[in-house]
């Protein structure tokens, strides 16, 4: 089969690769329809993640049908439709029992990490029964690859981790696909403003007609004064950090209004200073969270029922033989307008 394998830093190919086999009697093996990439495949390939090794195929997002399902598996069979979660779920040890199927002792964040990933025909899926979820008859396949990862990221990380609230203010810092994930879910609370702070224009755009109430242009470094301005000079609520640098969690830092939280969603390869010595007395809260994709359910509804339109994410097209075309066009996102880009395998 055709897969995107990575050969370490700044290396990948598209090669001809096994077709993977059931190894436990909980697997399942799934023929991929749709897959994407993330912008943590790109932190890889930059050589930020050590857990992936060369010789890994990449991808943790992906719909797919059933192809063959070991003897433990009870809730799916062959040939049915099957959203990937990004995160595999044992659903028994102590952290999957608490819902942080993040840190599953014997799952968590492994595809297209630690195993084999989703950018290839096909994928065994370990733990299937708790990490495939169905999909419902007539379901726009597409839209739902944006529920293996970045919905969820953006909704439990951004959102929920921020405590959106009805008529709270909001800034999102970064609008790539993870803000933009974060923008669309916070208004299922209403918050009263949710600014959108960036650095390409295009992306501010994508977030004004997302809802965002405000855009910031972060280019000369200036956001914070521009928060400051457009909240009366008190800051908002909810600061989200979805950039994953140094200066951006600085940022939040700066405009998190008094009682307000700061939620990290970026992937941080340095160290971050944390100013106490202005925020001690500010009764802030600061979280971090690896997604735990408990959500999926509840998004997926959200998704069928219109109230959140997921597609929207999606700018490019392309087939799995042309899948080095589409690393290229994500990874220039400034210059190809890219978002999400759709894979078919
Ligand atoms: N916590 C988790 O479980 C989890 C899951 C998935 C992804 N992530 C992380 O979330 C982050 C966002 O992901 P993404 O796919 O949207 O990434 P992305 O790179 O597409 O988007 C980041 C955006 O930040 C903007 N940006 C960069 N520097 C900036 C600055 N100084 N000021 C303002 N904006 C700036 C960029 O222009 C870009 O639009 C990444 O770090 C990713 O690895 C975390
Ligand atoms: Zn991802
Ligand atoms: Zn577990």
């Amino acid at each position: 089969m055709q897969a995107l394998v990575y050969h370490g830093p700044g290396q990948k190919s598209l090669e001809d690769r096994p077709k993977p086999t059931l190894k436990l009697p909980s697997d399942a093996v799934v023929k991929i329809t749709k897959t994407t990439i993330c912008g943590t495949d790109l932190h890889i390939l930059k050589g930020d993640v050590a857990t992936c090794k060369a010789g890994t195929i990449l991808g943790h997002e992906g719909v797919g049908i059933v192809d063959s399902v070991g003897s433990g598996v009870v809730s799916f069979k062959p040939g049915d439709r099957v959203l990937i979660s990004c995160i595999t779920a044992c659903g028994r040890c102590d952290y999957c029992r608490k819902g942080m199927y993040s840190h599953c002792t014997t799952g968590g964040w492994i595809l297209g990490n630690r195993i084999d990933g989703t950018q290839a025909e096909f994928v065994r899926i370990p733990h299937a029964d708790t990490s495939l979820h169905p999909i419902p008859e007539g379901a726009d396949e597409e839209a739902l690859v944006m529920l293996s990862d970045i919905l969820p990221t953006g909704f439990e990380c951004g959102v929920l981790n921020g405590k959106v609230q009805p008529g709270s203010s909001v800034a999102i810092v970064g609008s790539g696909p993870i803000g933009l994930a974060a923008l669309l879910t916070a208004q299922f609370y209403s918050p009263s403003e949710i600014i959108m702070i960036d650095l390409d224009d295009n992306r501010l755009a994508v977030a004004k007609r997302f809802g965002a109430t405000a855009t910031v242009n972060n280019a000369d470094g200036d956001a914070a004064r521009q928060v400051m301005t457009l909240t009366g000079g008190r800051g908002v609520d909810a600061a989200i950090e979805a950039v994953g640098i140094p200066a951006t969690f600085r940022l939040c830092e700066d405009i998190v209004a008094p009682g307000g939280t700061i939620a990290n969603v970026g992937v941080h390869g340095i160290k971050v200073d944390l100013h106490l010595e202005r925020l001690w007395s500010h009764n802030v809260t600061i979280t971090t969270r690896l997604v735990d994709t408990v959500s999926i359910p509840m998004l997926l509804k959200t998704v069928q029922s219109k109230r959140i339109d997921a597609k929207q994410l999606i700018t490019h097209r392309f087939k799995l033989g042309e899948i080095l075309q589409a690393y290229d066009t994500f990874s220039k996102a400034a210059d190809s307008k890219a978002l999400k880009v759709i894979i078919e395998a």
